[in-house]
């Protein structure tokens, strides 16, 4: 039986706590949240024991293996803290918004040989082990990133909290296209504001479109929007124009290929959260950090782009990688 603890417990890790909760592999023993309240309504419902401090957690309820649903602007102790206590972690993308703090943690993930992965359910869609199938057997050049939405409230309107939309939100197709077309040397980027009226609150781009330029040659324009009113369905995805085809990535749903031959549609069948989750204890029960599809190292050089995106978006100038 694996123990389970559990540090930031807000909207997102519902799932994930039901997930181990119904496994017969799993014991869960703790939640931990700087909310009290929130810690103590998780025990309510799925037992273990609240805690505030997550130091005195590891300590006190010796988990075998974490998951952090922490925001973003909330990393970086809680993962030293598994590290010097040798527990794997799972932890919710993006990894970080400091990126010193990020590489230090990477060394220390390193240095332990600990099993860490990071959230970019992306990687355990069969759509997507498709995609890259297809993306290497086909020569890409131009590629469309997009994620374009509504707008959330609280901490995701403030730069230094969510980092803003391409950090939060479209580093899941920023990630993608790096895992697809190997590191990028550069990054552009343009926003738009003033499409959302004012509030006194909000300090993050209503839009941005970011040009990467990828190490291998392939080119990426990425678009980030969540001042649409009308977003049913959310348009996101990935197009990648190859030289003899075109792959129409629609998120987390569907792969189409276009070729002079015809159409052919793959549709997602598998869980791709329930994999993730499975894959990261089977890689913490087996002591194995390389089992996992996207380790925290990986983390890092998503959070990475995003962040140069930012770094562009401020500057008006081209950010060279790595930052
Ligand atoms: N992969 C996905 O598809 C996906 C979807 C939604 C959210 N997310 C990510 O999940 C993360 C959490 O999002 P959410 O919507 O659950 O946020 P949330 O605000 O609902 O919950 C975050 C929780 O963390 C707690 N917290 C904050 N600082 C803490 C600290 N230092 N120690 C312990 N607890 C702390 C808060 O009190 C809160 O209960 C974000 O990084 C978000 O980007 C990922």
């Amino acid at each position: 039986m694996m123990r389970i603890g559990f540090i930031g417990v807000g909207r997102r890790m519902t799932g994930h706590i039901r997930r181990i909760k119904e496994s017969p592999e799993c014991e869960i023993v703790a939640f931990c949240d700087v909310a009290a309240e929130a810690a103590d309504a998780r025990v309510a419902q799925f037992g273990g024991t609240a805690f505030t401090d997550v130091r005195r957690m590891l300590e006190s309820a010796r988990p075998d293996a974490v998951l952090m649903g922490l925001p973003p602007f909330a990393h970086g102790a809680a993962e030293k803290a598994c590290i010097e206590a040798g527990v794997p972690f799972w932890l919710e993308k993006p990894v970080h918004l400091d990126i010193e703090d990020a590489r230090q943690i990477a060394a220390g993930v390193a240095d332990k040989g600990l099993v860490t992965s990071v959230g970019y359910q992306e990687r355990y869609l069969d759509i997507v082990e498709r995609l890259e199938q297809e993306v290497v057997r086909r020569q890409p050049g131009i590629v469309f990133g997009y994620w374009m939405g509504g707008s959330p409230g609280g901490w995701w309107v403030r730069r230094e909290r969510s980092g803003g939309q391409a950090v939060e939100q479209t580093t899941h197709v920023f990630d993608l296209a790096r895992h697809l077309f190997g590191p990028a040397r550069r990054v552009s980027a343009a926003g738009i504001t003033g499409l959302i009226p004012p509030d006194g609150v909000r300090n993050i781009e209503d839009a941005s479109a970011a040009t990467v330029e990828f190490a291998s040659g392939v080119v990426a324009v990425i678009t980030s929007a969540c001042y649409l009113q009308v977003a049913q369905g959310v348009p996101a995805g990935l197009d990648v124009f190859c030289r003899d085809g075109n792959l129409h990535y629609q998120r987390r749903r569907s792969v189409t290929l276009t070729t002079a031959e015809g159409s052919t549609t793959w549709t997602n069948q598998n869980n791709s959260e329930a994999d993730m989750l499975k894959d990261f204890l089977a890689a913490a029960a087996a002591k194995d950090p390389g089992r996992v599809r996207c380790p925290y190292a990986q983390g890092v050089e998503a959070v990475e782009l995003s962040l140069a995106v930012n770094r562009a978006l401020d500057t008006k100038k081209p950010v060279d990688l790595p930052l």
